[in-house]
Order: structure tokens, then C-alpha cells, then sequence
């Protein structure tokens, strides 16, 4: 592990990849509420799971503005970065992975083709940190222990594929051109503002209107929650900290399986387990358990802050006073997709 300089990364330009997405929302408010005078570009293709609403709030903020394009258009994202961007986070991503079991295809052109066409056009502009924002998902299935940023890559679903892909392209870019880039792989996130496909969304909203929720298998796959702050300090922490070429691991300290959440969550909404809980047939190929070992993240100076109990019932409050944002999200074509993802395991 190499030793941080302890002189921290100072920039004045970000470009924010998925910046309308759930996480990329959450940093770009962050960014333009504690570091002021800090500008900040959002390039978002705006697919279903990018959403304007998200970032309302900042549209007249002077330090922000949004682009609408397509990280895999080379030509959009030159003239994005040619505005002078000294630091680039991409979090732009097809990130559901029970959609990239249905249809993998867009998962490898956006993590793939479009990390490619980012990580080039932050060459040829000389860009001073480009962070990867990455996901525990790469180190694959951990039945003991716990992951850390040495580890051999494993991933076992073709959204993992697709991450560990684009990891492998930004350390080789370290290692070929001695590109300063930076890898943040967070654990399993919640909070507002996530797309009611992922698990605790779904099944907020679900157990909102009196609906089943679908917990997959015997319900005893283990993920680590992560708040969202949490989430997002840690990748500023990182940009601001880290070392270039080097890998953070960013693991909120809260494993849990399914079943745990799902019966915080069946309480938190006034449910009862028997009436709205179905164990319907198992993802295929679902991953067992992840686990980070974070110890170089806390020697970075970044600790996970919000409690699990706390943050969970923060979240079901939210989403029980924004039915505005998420009743949209889950019409027409979700339900089309809704049908076709659990059509068959077990869920009426
Ligand atoms: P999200 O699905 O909520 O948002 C993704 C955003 O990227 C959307 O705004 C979408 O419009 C945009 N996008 C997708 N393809 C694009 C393209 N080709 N060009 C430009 N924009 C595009 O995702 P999220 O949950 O906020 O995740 C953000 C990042 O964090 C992803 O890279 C994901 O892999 C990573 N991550 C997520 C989690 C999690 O639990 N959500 C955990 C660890 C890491
Ligand atoms: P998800 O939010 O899709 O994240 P990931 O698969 O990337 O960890 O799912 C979290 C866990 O919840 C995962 O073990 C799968 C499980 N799950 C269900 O049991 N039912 C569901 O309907 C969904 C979407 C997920």
C-alpha cells in the first residue's frame, strides 16, 4: 500500500458522469453545497434510471450545469471536458443487475466502450484525477472474510463483468500513460432518490401500496449497507486524498441479509411478514456475499457515519412523503419490465 503525499488534490472543475442518477445526484449536491466556488458539469444520457427531478434543486445554481449526451459519444465528451475540467468522476453506468441478466448488451457499451471513451478524452486533456466509481460486485462472491483492493477480481454477473471491466481500463492507464486516476468500490447503497427497481426502494414503495415484495431465494444472501452520504464523502474523500493509481475500498460496516432488511422494512412500513412477503425463485447466479475490508480507506481519514437503523428509517420516510418522485417511475414501462423480470417466480 503506498503512503498518501498528505497534500490534499485541489480542483476547480469537475465533470460528473450520471450526475442525475441516484448516487451522482446526491455528489453533485454535496460538491456545490461544501466546496464553494467549485464548478460542476453533469453529463447525463438521461436513460430511465437518470432523472432531472433529482437535481431541480441546483438547476440555477451558477457553479452547475448540465449536459445531456451520451458517454460513449466521443465527440459530446470532448466538447464537455474541452471546458475546462481538472477532475473527472464517472458514476455514469447501467447499474441494475437483474436487467443486465435480461439484456446485457447496454451494460458493456456504457461501463465498457463509454470508461474507454472518458478515460481518453481525459488524456489528450491532461486531466489531473479521474475517479472510477466502482462497486464491491467486481471482487465477486466472498464466503469468508472480506475483500480487499489486492484481490483478484471474480465478478459473476454481467453488471459486475462490466465493472470489473472498466476498473481493469482505468489501472491500465495508470500503468501505461501514468494517467492520476482513482478507484473508489462501495458497498451496496441506499437513501433517497434510488430507482424503486433496486431492493430497498422496491420494496419500500411495494409495502407502501399494500403489494408483495419478492425476496429472492431463502432470502440469506448477505450485502453491506451503505448510506449514501457515507457514500459520497467517501468518494470526495478519495479525490481529494488518495493516491493516484490506487484503489479505495468503501464499505458501509453493516452486512445483513435480505431477510433482515425485509423485515426492518415490513415493520418500518406497518406490514406484516405472512401477508406481504414472498419468497419467489432466486436471481440466477446470484452472489452469496459481499464483504469489503476497508482498513486503507479509514487510514485515508474516511469512516462511515450514518447508522443503519437510522438511515433505513429515514429512507421509508422519505419515500412515504415523495410519492411524487417515485409513482412516475414505477408506470408503464416499468411495469413492463416488472412483469417480465418476476412473471413466473412466485410473486402473486
Ligand atoms: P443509477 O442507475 O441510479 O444512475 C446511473 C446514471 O447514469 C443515470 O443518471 C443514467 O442516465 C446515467 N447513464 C447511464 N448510461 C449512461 C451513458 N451511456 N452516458 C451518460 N450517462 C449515462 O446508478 P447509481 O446507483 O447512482 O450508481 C452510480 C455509480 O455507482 C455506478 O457506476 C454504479 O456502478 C456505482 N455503484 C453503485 C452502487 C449502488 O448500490 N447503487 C454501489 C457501488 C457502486
Ligand atoms: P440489488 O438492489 O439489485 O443490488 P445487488 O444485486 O447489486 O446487490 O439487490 C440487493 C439484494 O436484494 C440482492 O441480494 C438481491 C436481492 N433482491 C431481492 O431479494 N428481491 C428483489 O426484487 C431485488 C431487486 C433484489
Amino acid at each position: 500500500m503506498s503512503q498518501s503525499t498528505g497534500v490534499p488534490f485541489v480542483f476547480s472543475h469537475v465533470l460528473v458522469t450520471g450526475g442525475c442518477g441516484f448516487i451522482g445526484s446526491h455528489l453533485i449536491r454535496l460538491l456545490l453545497s461544501e466546496y464553494p466556488g467549485v464548478r460542476v458539469t453533469n453529463l447525463d444520457a438521461l436513460t430511465y434510471a437518470g432523472n432531472p427531478d433529482n437535481l431541480r434543486d441546483v438547476e440555477g445554481n451558477a457553479h452547475y450545469r448540465f449536459v445531456h449526451g451520451n458517454v460513449c459519444d466521443a465527440n459530446a465528451v470532448e466538447a464537455t471536458i474541452a471546458g475546462g475540467v481538472d477532475a473527472v468522476v464517472n458514476l455514469a453506468a447501467e447499474t441494475h443487475v437483474d436487467r443486465s441478466i435480461l439484456d446485457p448488451e447496454a451494460f458493456l457499451r456504457t461501463q465498457i466502450l463509454g470508461t474507454h471513451v472518458l478515460l481518453e478524452a481525459a488524456r489528450s486533456h491532461g486531466i489531473a484525477r479521474f475517479l472510477q466509481v466502482s462497486t464491491d460486485e467486481v471482487y465477486g462472491d466472498v464466503r469468508d472474510g472480506a475483500s480487499r483492493e489486492s484481490d483478484t477480481l471474480a465478478p459473476r454477473s454481467p453488471y459486475a463483468a462490466s465493472k470489473a471491466g472498466a476498473d481493469l481500463q482505468v489501472l491500465a492507464y495508470h500503468h501505461t500513460y501514468g494517467m492520476p486516476v482513482l478507484i473508489t468500490r462501495g458497498s451496496n447503497t441506499y437513501g433517497s432518490h434510488q430507482h424503486p427497481e433496486k431492493f430497498i426502494p422496491l420494496f419500500i414503495t411495494n409495502l407502501i401500496d399494500d403489494e408483495p415484495v419478492p425476496l429472492y431465494g431463502d432470502g440469506n444472501n448477505v450485502r453491506d449497507w451503505l448510506h449514501v452520504d457515507d457514500h459520497t464523502r467517501g468518494v470526495l474523500h478519495v479525490l481529494e486524498h488518495g493516491d493516484p493509481g490506487e484503489v479505495y475500498n468503501i464499505g458501509g460496516g453493516n452486512p445483513r441479509t435480505n431477510r433482515t432488511i425485509t423485515e426492518q422494512l415490513v415493520s418500518l412500513c406497518g406490514r406484516a411478514w405472512e401477508s406481504h412477503v414472498r419468497h419467489v425463485t432466486d436471481r440466477e447466479g446470484h452472489d452469496r456475499r459481499y464483504a469489503l475490508d476497508c482498513a486503507k480507506s479509514r487510514a485515508l481519514g474516511w469512516a462511515p457515519r450514518r447508522p443503519l437503523d437510522e438511515g433505513l428509517a429515514a429512507t421509508v420516510q422519505w419515500y412515504a412523503q415523495n410519492e411524487a418522485w417515485w409513482r412516475p417511475l414505477k408506470a408503464a414501462s416499468f411495469q413492463a419490465y416488472y412483469a417480465r423480470q418476476y412473471a413466473g417466480r412466485g410473486l402473486s
